[in-house]
């Protein structure tokens, strides 16, 4: 039977050398305690509680908020559903800024500093990390529906052209996470909850009245009831979207012509009723 002879030399080179540091420094890169302040609290009233958190390499913020739920604080309220950035439950505000937690790399965040949690400011507190979003709803609802002229074709089919339909897509991304709605400063600090509709719902309305089959005219209650006029195109919507939606230049500033177009340009008012009886 043959044995394996031992090395003849094992000193390391100066490539093993380098590799063992490497290694070491990468599994602690790996493996660290990270610092956690998260809102804890009902009804508007709470503080923040700190954390130490142990954390690996490709965590998200919803990771650790999990971890520590389940370790640590056992009664930790937190909403989500996907983990994937297409439920829009997960919404708080991480270091101060709109963000999904699921969507949020801890490797993103300055590791010197704790990482700071809290719940959407522009809706009603329930408890920890939730809000009542459901203001957001019933907004919604208050939006006149699709209401699509009569089919182009006996068989029931319509005709379209492929530019007005891409035009609405990019709209139809939502995930209805409500970041821009916490973000706008007309509902978070003005409060215009009865007058202003937000800017989620500024393309909810773009993507009805630009898609190609729609009939229905919301300007007049773009106008008066949803509040268009309170938005002055700051962009903080835009900035904060995870799907990457351009609120204010594709769904907010056209709205605003079509505003403009219907109560001060009576020439193209007439043009718009006459083309719109043209398709019916
Ligand atoms: S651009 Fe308009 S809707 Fe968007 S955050 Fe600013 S004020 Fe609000
Ligand atoms: S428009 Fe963007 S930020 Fe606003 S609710 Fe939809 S996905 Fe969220
Ligand atoms: S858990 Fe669904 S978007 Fe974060």
């Amino acid at each position: 039977m043959s044995t394996i002879p031992a090395p003849a030399n094992t000193t390391l080179t100066a490539t093993d050398a380098y590799t063992a540091a490497q290694a070491e420094q990468d599994a602690s890169a790996r493996h660290a305690t990270r610092s956690f302040r998260i809102w804890r609290g009902a009804e508007g009233t709470g503080e923040f509680v700190e954390y130490k958190q142990d954390v690996v390499e490709g965590m998200v913020v919803l990771d650790a908020v999990h971890e520590i739920q389940a370790t640590q604080a056992n009664d930790l309220a937190v909403r989500w559903n996907c983990k994937a950035g297409k439920c829009g439950s997960c919404s708080a505000e991480i270091n101060g800024n709109p963000k999904l937690m699921c969507m949020t790399r801890l490797s993103d965040l300055d590791a010197e500093k704790p990482v700071t949690i809290e719940p959407m400011r522009a809706f009603p507190h329930v408890r920890d990390l939730v809000t009542d979003v459901s203001w957001n709803y019933r907004v919604k609802q208050s939006i006149q529906p699709f209401t699509p002229r009569a089919p182009d074709a006996p068989d029931g089919t319509w005709r379209m052209q492929q530019a007005d339909v891409d035009r609405v897509q990019e709209f139809r991304k939502c995930i209805e996470c409500f970041l821009c709605q916490d973000v706008c400063h007309v509902l978070r600090d003005h409060h215009k909850q009865d007058e202003f509709i937000g800017p989620r719902f500024l393309v909810y309305a773009a993507a009805l009245e630009m898609h190609p089959l729609d009939t229905a005219d919301r300007v007049p209650a773009l106008r008066h009831e949803h509040g268009i006029g309170f938005c002055n195109i700051t962009k903080c919507c835009t900035k904060v979207c995870p799907e990457h939606i351009t609120i204010t230049d594709n769904a907010i500033i056209p709205l605003k012509e079509r505003v403009v177009d219907e109560f001060f340009d009576p020439i193209g008012k007439l043009v718009k009723i006459f083309s719109r009886r043209k398709q019916e």
